[in-house]
């Protein structure tokens, strides 16, 4: 999809798209249509009401700039939030696919609605991102991704926001088309070369520590989790540096378990398939690390992939195993199933003793407890930093990436204390699954400002995810938008 601004509405389109406020009869950002076209216009608005999603469109015969005018509406001006524009135009898009549109134009809504440079952003955000599908593995693919025209007064700003939001979106994009690959054409292999090539294309370090390494490292719970798997285990490693040199950088840590079978404490077969998605964690890191390289945001960024497959096997390590964690902190295994909190230990502990960061955040599809405290539209967080806590409710805000925070006391960790070793991998039955999971994350770290992300609710759509344009069935990339947010605000 090619993107380019417009100034005025004269120009040839197949389809000039405006928005409508709820109950108003007003097609914001145009005082006049043509003489020509207006009564059909006026005829139009007469017949919607502007409902936010409502889409109206008019054929204009005879010669026109365009052949066609789509109005979408917003709902009422009250309602509005930072989604709304972003919702709508991942619409308005699919429209234009649907109906074949090699283009379309978008009149953005004044500033009396919301700031301009914004709401370009969101329409890019939302055009872009809704008109990704995975078709990889359909034979016949139905890929005609319409071009976007954006009216709105040209200014260097305005420019800059537009590559800044292809960016992002490209990123939310990569992140989805890798967190939606079959586990069978995805292992941590195949995400380690995703890693390298990205790195390539955008002048990133990429260093990938192998299975026999990480044992001879130490790396205790990335080995004993990757097992029992024939696919090897790998630590993907990218590293953005384009801040002062001695600054300390932003680690970014994601679980990527590219099947998660539950291992020896093998799941139940109903819905296995979905645990293809327990890589979300990991491919949210690729994606923003990507996306950071060609913002080329002028700070130091390090992303930090742990990535297995869990297996049940011969080979698998077992409930009442204990092993030794990168930290030397030993853990008693007593369910398999409780692999993320292992591999992201290993990681956490490593991202803080070699990189002294200033923040270490993490994401993982961690627990299914997240899905009963929360659902599967608003993320867990676990901090042991309020600062940080806050800038990331603001970036959520911002973004609409919804989070909410758990709490983590003593009395959560003392849940995981172990009779044999120095943790357990499972708190005390299934309460407060989510925080006794990252109670042990907490033990990899020693005082960085640390928030940890479950994002196990909201990585990929499920049974009670509220129907969204631009995350249709499968991966939605949830955090990269966020933590862009949050990277470029600091
Ligand atoms: N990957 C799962 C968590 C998960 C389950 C995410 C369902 C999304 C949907 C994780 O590895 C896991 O299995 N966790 C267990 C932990 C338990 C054994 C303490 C869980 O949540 O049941
Ligand atoms: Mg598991
Ligand atoms: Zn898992």
């Amino acid at each position: 999809m090619k993107i380019k601004i417009e100034n005025s509405t004269k120009k040839k389109t197949e389809i000039i798209c405006g928005f409508v406020l709820e109950n108003t009869n007003k097609v914001l950002g145009i005082n006049k249509f043509d003489t020509k076209i207006s009564a059909a216009v006026n005829q139009s608005l007469k017949d919607m009401e502007g409902k936010l999603g409502e889409i109206n469109i008019i054929p204009v015969p005879g010669k026109n700039p365009a052949q066609r005018i789509l109005l979408a509406g917003l709902g009422k001006k009250e309602n509005l939030t930072n989604d709304t524009i972003r919702l709508v135009s991942g619409k308005i898009a699919q429209k234009a696919r649907e109906l074949k549109l090699k283009e379309f134009s978008v009149i953005t809504p004044p500033s009396f609605v919301a700031d301009q440079v914004l709401s370009v952003s969101q329409i890019i955000e939302g055009s872009k991102i809704a008109l990704y599908k995975f078709d990889k593995f359909k034979t016949k693919k139905v890929n005609n991704s319409p071009n976007l025209t954006i009216i709105v007064s040209k200014s260097n700003k305005i420019s800059q926001a537009i590559k800044t939001a292809e960016i992002i979106a490209n990123g939310v994009i990569f992140t989805k088309s890798i967190a939606n690959l079959p586990p069978n054409e995805c292992t941590p292999t195949t995400l380690a070369n995703f890693a390298k090539i990205i790195s390539k294309k955008n002048k990133m370090k990429c260093s990938i520590i192998s299975e026999s390494e990480l044992k001879k490292k130490g790396f205790g719970g990335i080995s004993a989790v990757g097992q029992g798997s024939k696919n090897e285990s790998k630590l993907i490693i990218l590293e953005h540096n384009h801040g002062p040199k001695n600054e300390k950088p932003i680690v970014l840590v994601g679980k990527a378990v590219t099947f998660d079978t539950g291992g020896i404490s093998l799941k139940p077969g109903d819905k296995m398939d979905e645990m293809k998605f327990d890589k979300c964690g990991g491919c949210t890191v690729i994606g923003i690390m990507k996306a950071v390289s060609e913002l080329k945001l002028p700070i130091n960024v390090v992303g930090i992939v742990p990535s297995v497959e869990n297996m049940p096997s011969g080979e698998s390590f077992r409930p009442g195993d204990i092993i030794k964690l990168y930290n030397g902190k030993t853990a008693e295994i007593l369910n398999t199933d409780a692999e993320g909190r292992l591999i992201l230990s290993d990681a956490l502990s490593y991202g803080e003793k070699h990189y002294s960061p200033k923040v270490i955040i993490d994401f993982a599809t961690l627990t299914g407890a997240c899905i009963v405290a929360l659902g599967n539209n608003v993320a867990g967080i676990v901090s042991n930093n309020e600062k940080l806590t806050k800038k990331i409710n603001e970036s959520s805000k911002r973004t609409t990436e919804e989070v909410w925070e758990l709490p983590l006391t003593q009395d959560f960790m003392d849940m995981i204390k172990s009779d044999v070793a120095d943790m357990k991998n499972v708190g005390i039955g299934r309460a407060a699954g989510t925080i006794t999971a990252a109670a042990f994350l907490r033990n990899a770290i020693e005082d960085t400002p640390w928030t940890h992300i479950d994002i196990a609710g909201v990585a990929w759509t499920q049974a009670a995810t509220k129907e969204k344009s631009y995350n249709p069935k499968g991966a939605t990339g949830f955090g990269v938008r966020l933590i862009l947010d949050y990277l470029q605000n600091l």
